[in-house]
């Protein structure tokens, strides 16, 4: 791919990413500095979150204390690594503010797109996603975690968001499908609506909430806002009930190991939250893309390049927390004077310390305990 060309789509993300470009392409709106609690979350203060649309409504549930939601979801696949971890705890933190969570596992997605069988998704989800969320904090309460295929065993529920799913179809069209799925298949057709049920039935008296509506938040990749769009303008059309249109934000990508997106699929592009201490320190050392310049001497009389650099990247996003220690990284990174070596050894440190007491928490996670979860 040419330089300074990107591809972003929900379903392929390649090139060099220009967030303030996507910005523009799809029609999202930057992310400025929020209030108080946001402030206090990494992820919001660097800016890792930075667009949304309508985050307003969700502002002002919180300060009011109004009644609200989180929706997201997740296709199950692989391990549980970085890139999930920064959807995570934005779902615990829309929780500690007081909103009601909703996370769906994307099963019968992933069987229509993917070929992905009902119980591999089942298992994959509890085993690597919801035993991660447990470990990283997220509490049973005001929390519903469920599958596409298996709604819920209160048939009242079940029936409220079938249903949803299935009258949303009159007011779609095949071009609107066609953009978020590239082809069109009916497989693909029954996923996309599925999840425009996904994003809106949260809004209905049967969950909580009202015939006007309740505000809905769904953190996201920005390659997601296509579905968003598509369930947004659903939203608008039907007319069995008022829903209120939805908020969402976006957030950028965690860099893989050497750059590209973090996937799954691609053993060495990712640290996954099980990994043991040797491999993490194996994966910084050997795949870790460096700002750094090609000899030591270089390196000490030109400075290298953290804006680049992948270990920056997750020190910045995770593993740093303190703001004055990571300008300092960050400075002396790009003077020369701190070498990638010596940023690379910081880094492992700083993820290995983190995964061992994650690891140790993740130990006592009973079956049982992930039942409270799964409605
Ligand atoms: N399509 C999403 C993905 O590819 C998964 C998904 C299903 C989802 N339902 C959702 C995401 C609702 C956000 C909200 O990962």
């Amino acid at each position: 791919m040419k330089k300074g060309k990107m591809i972003v789509t929900p379903w392929e993300v390649k090139g060099d990413l220009d967030y303030n470009k996507l910005i523009r392409n799809f029609g999202v709106h930057p992310l400025k500095k929020l209030p108080g609690i946001f402030e206090k979350n990494v992820l919001f203060r660097r800016g890792i979150v930075f667009a949304h649309r309508d985050v307003q409504r969700i502002l002002e549930a919180v300060s009011k204390k109004e009644k609200f939601a989180m929706m997201t979801g997740l296709m199950p696949s692989g391990k549980f690594h970085f890139g999930h971890m920064l959807v995570a705890e934005q779902i615990i933190l829309y929780q500690k503010l007081g909103a009601k969570v909703y996370v769906a596992v994307a099963d019968v997605e992933s069987y229509n797109s993917r070929g992905q069988s009902l119980e591999d998704s089942r298992k994959i989800a509890k085993e690597e996603y919801i035993k991660n969320y447990i470990a990283l904090g997220l509490k049973p309460k005001n929390c519903e975690i469920y599958f596409q295929s298996d709604r819920s065993k209160d048939g009242e529920k079940a029936g409220a968001y079938y249903r949803l799913q299935n009258l949303l179809a009159r007011h779609a069209t095949f071009n609107e499908f066609k953009g978020v799925y590239g082809d069109m298949s009916p497989g693909k057709m029954v996923s996309s609506l599925l999840q425009a049920s996904d994003m809106l039935h949260s809004q209905m008296k049967e969950f909580g909430g009202s015939d006007k509506g309740i505000p809905v938040v769904v953190p996201v990749g920005i390659d997601q806002d296509p579905h968003l769009r598509i369930a947004r303008d659903l939203g608008r059309r039907i007319k069995t009930q008022e829903f209120i249109p939805l908020s969402s934000t976006y957030h950028k990508f965690i860099p893989g190991l050497s750059g590209g997106k973090m996937s799954s699929s691609e053993e060495n592009s990712y640290i996954a939250l099980t990994d043991k201490p040797e491999e993490v320190k194996k994966k910084i050392n050997k795949y870790a893309f460096s700002g750094g310049r090609k000899t030591l001497d270089e390196h000490k009389k030109h400075g290298g390049n953290p804006d680049v650099d992948v270990s920056y990247q997750y020190l910045n996003a995770f593993f740093e927390p303190n703001d004055k220690k990571l300008n300092e990284i960050y400075k002396d990174y790009k003077s020369g004077k701190m070498t990638t070596g010596e940023l690379k050894k910081y880094t492992i440190e700083k993820i290995n310390a983190f995964l061992k007491k994650h690891q140790a928490r993740m130990k006592k996670i009973t079956e049982k305990e992930i039942s409270k979860y799964v409605k």
